[in-house]
C-alpha cells in the first residue's frame, strides 16, 4: 500500500524587496523571483499547501498557490511571520534588502534642487527574517538561501548556524535571472548536496522533499 503523507503547510518567499526612498524611488535588487516560485510550483505538486510570499516580481502564480504580495522587507515579514505560525515548512528564497531609507519622503527627494553635486541617503538596518523565524521554528523546517561571490561554504555554513537553518541553499551571481543554478545544499547535520547546471525546476523538485535533520 501507497505510504500515506499528511498534508503539510509550506511558506515560501520570493523575488526581491522595494526599500522605497520617495514615492518613485527605490532600493532594489537583480532577484527574479524564479527560485521562490519554482519551489512554491513543486511544493503544490507534491500536495502541499502553499502561501507564496512575493515581493515585487512579474511571474504568474503557480496553480493552486495562495500567493500574498509585498513591496519592503517589513511587509514581507508580517507576511510571512503570519503565514508561518500556521505552517509546517519555510522557505526563505527572496532577496532581503538589509538596509533601507531611514525615512521614506512623502514628495520626490529634491536633493538637487539647491544645486549639490552629491547627497548623502542614511540607511537603517531591515530585520533579518529568517533568523527571526529560524529562532522559533521548534520542529518546523526552516530552508534559508545564501548568494556569495566568494568564500561560499563558509559564508553559508556562518549563516545556517546564525540564522538557525535546518538547510543553507548556496548559489552565485551566475543564478540571478537565470533558468539553470549549480547549487550546494548545507544541512544542519552537516551534510552537503551538490547539484551542478540544473533547472531551477529540478533544484525544486529536490528541496520541497529535504526532511527535517534529525
Ligand atoms: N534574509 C532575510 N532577511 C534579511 C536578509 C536576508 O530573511 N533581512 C534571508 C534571505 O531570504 C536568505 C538568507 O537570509 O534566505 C541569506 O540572505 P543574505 O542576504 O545572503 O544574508 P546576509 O546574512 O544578509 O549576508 P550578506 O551580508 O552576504 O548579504
Amino acid at each position: 500500500m501507497a505510504k500515506q503523507r499528511t498534508q503539510r503547510r509550506v511558506v515560501v518567499t520570493a523575488g526581491p524587496t522595494h526599500e522605497h526612498v520617495d514615492p518613485v524611488r527605490y532600493l532594489g535588487n537583480e532577484s527574479s523571483g524564479k527560485m521562490g516560485f519554482e519551489i512554491a510550483r513543486a511544493a503544490r505538486r507534491r500536495g502541499d499547501e502553499v502561501v507564496l510570499v512575493a515581493g515585487p516580481v512579474h511571474l504568474p502564480t503557480p496553480a493552486g498557490v495562495t500567493r500574498v504580495d509585498v513591496v519592503s522587507a517589513r511587509d514581507m515579514l508580517r507576511a510571512t511571520r503570519a503565514a508561518f505560525d500556521e505552517a509546517d515548512a519555510l522557505f526563505m528564497a527572496a532577496a532581503v534588502a538589509d538596509w533601507r531609507p531611514r525615512r521614506r519622503l512623502a514628495g520626490k527627494w529634491r536633493a538637487k534642487d539647491a544645486g549639490a553635486d552629491s547627497a548623502v541617503l542614511e540607511l537603517v538596518r531591515n530585520p533579518d527574517i529568517l533568523a527571526s523565524l529560524g529562532r522559533r521554528k521548534g520542529e518546523r523546517l526552516v530552508v534559508g538561501f545564501a548568494l556569495e561571490t566568494g568564500g561560499g561554504l563558509r559564508r553559508a555554513q556562518g549563516k545556517l548556524e546564525r540564522k538557525r537553518a535546518d538547510y543553507v541553499v548556496l548559489n552565485d551571481a551566475s543564478a540571478l535571472g537565470a533558468d539553470r543554478s549549480s547549487v550546494t545544499i548545507l544541512g544542519r547535520d552537516g551534510s552537503r548536496l551538490r547539484l551542478e547546471k540544473r533547472t531551477k525546476r529540478a533544484i525544486a523538485g529536490h528541496l520541497v522533499r529535504l526532511e527535517k535533520p534529525v
